[in-house]
């Protein structure tokens, strides 16, 4: 496919300025609404959102909290019609209810928190002449939560390191948890990455065994109690008491929205890291590869080559093909090499004249073939520990640290694959990695974004940054080269999506410029290569996530707002979505033009 228009069709809309509002600022001449909010039912049984009157049962039927990534999937047949599709990423007690007790909450509290995770599917209906989306009690709509049951697939499936005395066919977890990005599949699946599980996992300290501490320690587990305070109620979150659970997640999870009872799946041949997300780009010949991102300071980027390749046709037997193609293929690491080394010397960034450029290899890790079954590429690991200490493998064969590999974005008309590297404010810090090339910079607080020439289903890879981010006055900032004085400042890159006319949208979490976070476009093709632009900020406290651009539409979750330390129910530092003296919750919001007509024309 080509773009239908020329480079930068779709971005002509006047920048909106870094602000402090509580509120989503949009460009002049647009529109905006509220979708759905943390609490509001699903189904016609749901009850209506007390936040004075919280519970679980109402919980599991209603929206649930931090909203990260969305997916918005027409519904064939039906003109108006979506599902949007969302991952619940996180819950904070001291912002979700009153009174709330950090080092006690009731059990109440934790089930509700419990029911607020994991993922909605939910039915949505345009009206003609607006963009805004209204939920339905749609027959698609479903809840998926930390106690839902999901089928473990791939090599690590059925292994010791994955059986439980509650389960010990070690292929039967329940839940999902730490969901962040994700993707959609060409068959019309949703992929949602298991985050920051590592911190619902208590009593790390208790784990004595050797082998086991320096596993616990490479993926961040720690002594003592968690936050959530899960292992209280459930002992499949205390590492004393169960220490195989925690190697059930950190996973990419699959989930068909089209079959309200299916059983989602984590698939274990992608292996087990802080999956930002997991995106499928489709090659020419019909290779299917999936990039993903492992979200920490100092981490890996990762692909999967399948070596199946889509079924077409929405019967059920095609689904069934298609739910494996992620069970069957070679899981890679990225390692980076500069072309301009003698130019990065420890003390940080210096754009020379050709930009920031390098090559690299895909190291492969992990083949796992037809039959399920794995094979280590990895010295002294077998292929179940491959799949389940993914980490591990990836240090032994020297893998590019990277500064938090967060979304990763292929162009769908270039298949160029954009990575958003977040920040890193620990590199060159108390004798810690410096910079290279791709992560030119000490202390890092603004992050950058990469763009990579990938031989998909190959090895080789060439690649530059795009986005030096920060603030476009600063000598260490660049932006593909194009004028500084026109551009937007921007700030931790998160969230990628692509726009229908190849443009690059990016969201941010963490700005560090002291403004709200938001959301931009980005030119990647002609003249204009660089060009950078806020459309929108969203409300104090909150990240943006999960965008996605469509020709009329711009969809945005706000997740977090009103999030800071000392933010609570009684002080609370957002008031949106809801106005007054509401307590924030966190929503998805959409975005038009008013008159009708294309995003940024
Ligand atoms: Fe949940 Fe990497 O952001
Ligand atoms: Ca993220
Ligand atoms: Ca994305
Ligand atoms: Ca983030």
């Amino acid at each position: 496919p080509s773009p239908s228009g020329p480079p930068g069709t779709g971005t002509d809309f006047a920048a909106v300025a870094p602000n402090k509002e509580d509120a989503i600022v949009i460009p002049d001449g647009y529109d905006q609404s509220v979708v759905i909010r943390w609490g509001d039912p699903l189904f016609a049984d749901a009850p209506a959102f007390d936040f004075e009157k919280q519970s679980a049962a109402a919980q599991a039927k209603q929206f649930g909290y931090n909203n990260d990534f969305a997916a918005l999937l027409p519904i064939e047949g039906q003109a108006n019609a979506f599902l949007l599709v969302v991952n619940h990423e996180y819950t904070t007690g001291p912002h979700m209810f009153r009174g709330y007790d950090k080092e006690a909450p009731t059990d109440e509290q934790i089930a509700i928190t419990q029911a607020a995770h994991g993922l909605t599917v939910v039915e949505v209906r345009g009206e003609p002449g607006t963009g805004k989306l209204t939920p339905a009690f749609g027959k698609y709509n479903r809840r998926i939560t930390a106690t839902t049951e999901f089928k473990l697939t791939g090599p690590a499936a059925g292994s010791d390191l994955v059986k439980t005395a509650a389960d010990p066919t070690g292929t039967k977890v329940l839940g999902t948890i730490a969901n962040c990005a994700g993707g959609v599949t060409p068959w019309g699946t949703v992929l949602s990455g298991e985050e920051n599980f590592n911190g619902y996992f208590a009593n790390a300290d208790k784990v004595a065994e050797t082998v086991a501490t320096a596993r616990i320690k490479r993926y961040g587990f720690t002594a003592g109690k968690t936050p959530n305070h899960w292992e209280r109620t459930d002992k499949r979150f205390d590492l004393a008491q169960e220490p195989n659970e925690a190697n059930r997640f950190g996973y990419v999870v699959e989930v068909d929205p089209w079959d309200p009872t299916s059983t989602p799946i984590k698939h274990t041949a992608m292996g087990r890291l802080k999956h930002e997300g997991a995106t499928i780009y489709v090659t020419k010949s019909g290779d299917v590869v999936s990039y993903t991102g492992d979200d920490e300071k100092f981490d890996y980027m990762y692909k999967f080559v399948s070596t199946r390749k889509v079924q077409s046709g929405s019967g059920a037997s095609s689904m069934r093909h298609n739910l494996t193609i992620l069970d069957a293929g070679t899981l890679y690491v990225a390692k980076l090499t500069g072309d301009h080394a003698d130019k990065i010397d420890g003390t940080g960034a210096k754009p020379s004249e050709q930009g920031f450029t390098g090559t690299g290899q895909w190291i492969p890790l992990l083949e796992t073939g037809a039959d399920g079954k794995g094979k280590s590429l990895v010295d002294g690991m077998s292929a179940e520990e491959v799949a389940v200490f993914t980490r591990l493998a990836a240090d032994k064969v020297g893998a590019t640290k990277m500064d938090r590999p967060e979304d990763f974005e292929a162009n769908p008309y270039t298949g160029k694959v954009y990575v958003a590297l977040t920040n890193n404010d620990n590199r060159g810090k108390d004798g810690k990695q410096g910079p290279d090339e791709a992560n030119p910079r000490n202390l890092n607080k603004n992050g950058q974004i990469l763009e990579i020439d990938d031989d998909h289903t190959g090895t080789e890879f060439t690649w530059s940054l795009l986005l030096v981010c920060g603030d476009p006055n600063a000598a260490d900032t660049y932006f593909a080269g194009f004028d500084k004085s026109k551009v937007s400042p921007i700030s931790c890159p998160d969230n990628l999506a692509f726009d229908p006319y190849g443009n690059l949208w990016i969201s941010t979490d963490g700005n560090a410029m002291k403004s709200n976070d938001g959301l931009f476009s980005v030119v990647l093709d002609g003249a204009n290569r660089g060009a950078t632009k806020q459309f929108l900020t969203v409300p104090r406290g909150a990240e943006t996530c999960g965008p996605v651009v469509t020709e009329s539409r711009v969809l945005v979750c706000v997740q977090h707002p009103g999030e800071a330390d000392d933010a609570t129910p009684d002080n609370p530092l957002s008031h949106w979505p809801d106005g007054g003296t509401a307590q924030p919750r966190p929503s998805v919001a959409v975005v038009w033009k008013k008159n009708g007509g294309r995003i940024g024309a």
